[in-house]
């Protein structure tokens, strides 16, 4: 779906998932929410947030678990997706701390398997993921999910692409000191997702949305698996759509 902006379309995402939320509230269930970080996510939580300041939403039955995070990663360094989640999302709402599942970047790497597979677990036991929020790096990467992930790839620790180190220099003055490994849900695991929707702004992207969307499925593209879930949108602002 293509929008002229991304206000708009973050607005309509924000909407689906606090009616989401609502159902179940409505049901006394759990809504179990896959989050991402980056920039395309920010205008969506900031809608969230806006609706529970207004009194709108409430977070008490919403249960988290983040997509990502460097390895290592101190979770109050301000380049953590901890630091991220809590500054546009968690500090803001009434979730029970307790719900909230961010990969733990300061796991020692010879625990890191054991890690990821009760990540996987945590993940099941909530009920599975009812919706998953993705952005898409210009490797094709959907979490940390590199060139190369397998469709069936689960939790795991990845080895970042240069590519993706690059567009993160910005945020750790320098590329020298990007992490060159992070702790990412797997393709299966976002595959697993009843719902999925994916955010892509500005021109940048264009040329990796043409490839999710028009080109083969493919690992080389990671998104590109997408193609084979049967309730994932893609929503694009004109310039993210351009090359389509
Ligand atoms: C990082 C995150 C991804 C995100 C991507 C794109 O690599 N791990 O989950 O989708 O950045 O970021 P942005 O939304 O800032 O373009």
């Amino acid at each position: 779906e293509v929008f002229s902006n991304s206000e708009t379309a973050s607005k309509l995402v924000a909407e689906e998932i606090a009616s989401l939320i609502k159902q179940k509230q409505e049901k006394s269930e759990t809504c179990v929410l896959g989050l991402a970080t980056g920039s395309s996510p920010i205008k969506v939580y900031e809608e969230l947030v806006n609706m529970h300041r207004k009194g709108e939403l409430s977070f008490r039955n919403v249960i988290t678990f983040n997509l990502d995070e460097y390895l290592p990663m101190e979770p109050e360094q301000q380049q953590s997706y901890h630091y991220f989640m809590n500054q546009h999302l968690f500090d803001h709402v009434d979730i029970n701390p307790e719900n909230i599942h961010i990969p733990d970047g300061t796991i020692p790497v010879e625990d890191i398997d054991q890690y990821c597979i009760d990540y996987e677990i945590k993940i099941k036991e909530a009920g599975g993921l009812d919706f998953q929020l993705l952005g898409i790096g210009r490797t094709g990467h959907i979490g940390f999910n590199e060139p190369g992930s397998h469709p069936n790839s689960g939790t795991r620790m990845i080895n970042l692409n240069h590519v993706t180190r690059v567009d993160a220099a910005s945020d750790f003055n320098g590329l020298e000191n990007v992490p060159k490994k992070a702790v990412t849900m797997g393709i299966s695991t976002i595959m697993k997702a009843k719902r999925v929707i994916l955010l892509a702004w500005g021109h940048k992207k264009a040329s990796v949305v043409k490839n999710t969307i028009e080109g083969s499925i493919t690992s080389n593209i990671p998104a590109s698996f997408l193609q084979n879930h049967s309730n994932a949108t893609i929503i694009l602002d004109s310039e993210a759509a351009s090359e389509l």
